[in-house]
């Protein structure tokens, strides 16, 4: 059985962009905690509600509420998991192994990149409104302008892709990586992807470690 992933990277570094490719083509369910809040969002739950504003600032929600959403929408015993946005410091980490994760195998990739390239990719990003396919202007154009090549649905530009807002989440990660990478570094799990690559070089690279 292969094992449970957890991708960690910054901001625009590619994390569910290759989830998705994992999900088609190796059978991998995905669980992104930045979707699960967006559909709360969507949705106008009273959890929605409460992070909107967190989100569009481009700062991270509780580690609690987000741990009771994750464990919400996974279930390690019957599926193999992509886990993308989860942990995002090492309080989430270890509740990542403690409450979730317990003895299940699992690797970890680490998605690596200079984050001045960053801010040019988010704001040139724009997803699906309904399948969710992540695209970008300059270096994933869909073919018909403003219309998802999978399902013909209309493209949406994420609320905190926006440039201040990029900024913000890219000063948030630099913050807070360090405890993390030292975290399974220490647990000697790491896998560092060259997030610079083509998507196929990443995808092969990720492969290849499975
Ligand atoms: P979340 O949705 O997780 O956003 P993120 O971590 O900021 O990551 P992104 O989704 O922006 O980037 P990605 O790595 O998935 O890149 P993508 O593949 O799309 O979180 C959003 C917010 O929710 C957070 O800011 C926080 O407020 C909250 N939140 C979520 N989880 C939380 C948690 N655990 N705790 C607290 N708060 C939480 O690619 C980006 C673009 O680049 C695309 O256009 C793509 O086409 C392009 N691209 C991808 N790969 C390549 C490549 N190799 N070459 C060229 N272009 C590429
Ligand atoms: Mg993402």
């Amino acid at each position: 059985m292969r094992p449970q992933l957890v991708f960690l990277g910054a901001p625009g570094s590619g994390k569910g962009t290759q989830a998705g490719k994992l999900v088609s083509e190796l059978n991998y369910s995905h669980v992104s905690t930045g979707d699960l809040l967006r559909a709360e969002i969507a949705k106008k739950s009273a959890l929605g509600q409460r992070v909107s504003a967190i989100i569009n600032e481009g700062k991270l929600v509780d580690d609690q509420t987000v741990l009771d959403l994750l464990k919400a929408n996974c279930d390690v015993s019957s599926k193999q998991y992509i886990f993308d946005g989860f942990p995002r410091n090492d309080v989430q980490a270890q509740m990542l192994d403690e409450q979730i994760l317990g003895k299940v195998q699992y690797k970890v990739f680490y998605f690596d990149i200079d984050l001045d390239l960053l801010a040019n990719r988010l704001t040139n990003r724009r997803t699906c409104s309904s399948c969710g396919a992540i695209f970008n202007l300059l270096t994933k154009p869909v073919k018909k302008e403003g219309v998802c090549d999978i399902c013909s649905s209309p493209l949406i530009q994420r609320k905190d892709d926006k440039p201040e807002t990029v900024e913000q989440r890219l000063n948030v990660f630099r913050d807070t990586v360090g405890p993390l990478l030292d975290f399974y570094g220490s647990k000697g799990d790491l896998v560092k992807l060259d997030a610079t690559q083509s998507f196929e070089e990443i995808y092969k690279n990720i492969v290849s470690n499975l």
